[in-house]
């Protein structure tokens, strides 16, 4: 121990105020277990940052039932069905009907975050915000070192010493990079293409989210309130939003979501990002004592919105095998944790891809490429068994 560091103790020290972290530390609250959470940004930064925004039925039920659910229960959108645009023509896919009655809910990623930091602040929760020079030590699984996250914050230097560590860190964050050269195998496939996505102060067009399968590109309009659109366009990997002026964004729009009849209503762009596009997963998802959950462990392409989602379903897992080990001294369900969760994260990844696959232009050029596509959305919009596959996978698997 660095003699000049406090040293504080907790159950469980957690890695990163995402949506995966403080969930974590939420669930783990509830069961009696403590727990410390060490984050790199500000608590405004967190709250701020304009991220995904729909919930898959399985994370709205988990905020309801631990409490957390009021302000969502009130301000959520909760859709059963999606459109599909191709060609200038609208294709449903009705979740009432083809996923059991089950729906997804718009409800922004940044409120998600609010009601979590208020729940672990409000409980007397500990979080250290604009953490610095973030390390881990004692994760190895063999040398029966106890774990220790040892950071920075507000001046002073700590000493965070844990029976466990959850990276939860996000995709650029620390925990993955200490575990052991070797001990992880990645699997990564990008994409010739990223998205652009705006916020606009205008009431949706649609009140169902448009996935635009079009010449020129993708596009999707979504939405976080009654008053405000979001809407994505597909542009190159690279692609600076320097390149994209106002009158751009809206002309782009308004050609690939064209259909006849059908008006896209513009607005003021409040907020304009790129968000690159990639599949990743390593595995295992655990090394010694560190348990990696989220973005830290794997990245899907926003077309399936699953991203949040799949962090959640994480710390589901991780949670009631932490809650077994404190109540037991059994590692049974944290030995499972890695291979538990990757049967999902899979099944997710595959979703994802295809979803990418069938809505995106590869080539300008690949005319084949074109046709497939084209009879793969038609086979989705006309086949009850196609379409039912979209719908289950859209609104969540179940947890197995
Ligand atoms: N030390 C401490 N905190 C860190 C560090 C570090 N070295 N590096 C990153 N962080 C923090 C980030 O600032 C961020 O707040 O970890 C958090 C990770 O949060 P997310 O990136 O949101 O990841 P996760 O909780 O796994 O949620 C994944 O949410 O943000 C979306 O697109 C993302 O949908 C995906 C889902
Ligand atoms: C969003 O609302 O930001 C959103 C919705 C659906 C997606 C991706 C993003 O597939």
């Amino acid at each position: 121990m660095n003699s000049a560091s406090s040293r504080i103790r907790s159950q469980v020290g957690i890695i990163g105020a995402g949506p995966a972290g403080l969930m974590l530390s939420h669930l783990l609250h509830l069961q009696g277990i403590d727990s410390v959470v060490v984050e790199a940004r500000s608590r405004q930064y967190c709250e701020e940052r304009v991220r995904a925004g729909l919930l898959e039925q399985g994370t709205v039920d988990l905020l309801v039932e631990s409490g957390i659910g009021e302000r969502l229960k009130r301000e959520g959108l909760v859709h059963f069905g999606i459109k599909l645009r191709f060609e200038g023509r609208t294709h449903r896919i009705d979740f009432k009907e083809l996923a059991g009655g089950r729906g997804v809910t718009i409800y922004p990623q940044q409120k998600v975050l609010q009601d979590l930091f208020n729940a672990r602040l409000n409980a007397g929760g500990r979080i250290f915000f604009d953490a610095a020079t973030v390390t881990l030590e004692g994760i190895a699984p063999s040398r029966g070192e106890k774990p220790a996250i040892h950071f920075r914050s507000d001046g002073a230097a700590y000493e965070l010493a844990c029976d466990f560590i959850a990276g939860c860190d996000g995709f650029h964050g620390v925990s993955r990079p200490s575990i052991r050269a070797g001990a992880l195998s990645v699997f990564q496939t990008n994409y010739p293409f990223g998205w652009l996505g705006i916020l606009a102060e205008t009431p949706p067009s649609s009140d169902e989210l448009i996935y635009a399968h079009h010449d020129r590109g993708f596009a999707l309009l979504t939405m976080r309130s009654p008053q405000l659109s979001r809407l994505y366009l597909q542009c190159e990997p690279d692609d600076d939003v320097k390149n994209w002026p106002d009158a751009r964004i809206w002309e782009e729009l308004q050609s690939r979501l064209a259909s006849k009849g059908w008006v896209l209503t513009e607005g003021p762009i409040i907020q304009k990002g790129i968000t690159p596009m990639s599949s990743f997963v390593v595995e295992p998802m655990q090394f010694g004592n560190l348990f990696l959950a989220g973005d830290a462990a794997h990245i899907v392409p926003p077309t399936g919105a699953k991203g949040l989602n799949l962090a959640v379903a994480d710390v589901q897992v991780l949670a009631p095998a932490l809650v077994e080990f404190y109540a037991s001294g059994k590692r049974g369900l944290l030995d499972q944790y890695s291979e538990k969760c990757l049967r999902r994260v899979w099944k997710v990844q595959r979703f994802s891809w295809w979803m990418t696959a069938m809505l995106h232009l590869f080539k300008a050029d690949n005319a084949f490429d074109r046709r497939r596509q084209l009879a793969e959305l038609n086979y989705v919009t006309s086949s009850r068994a196609a379409a039912q596959t979209l719908a289950e996978n859209y609104v969540g698997l179940p947890l197995d």
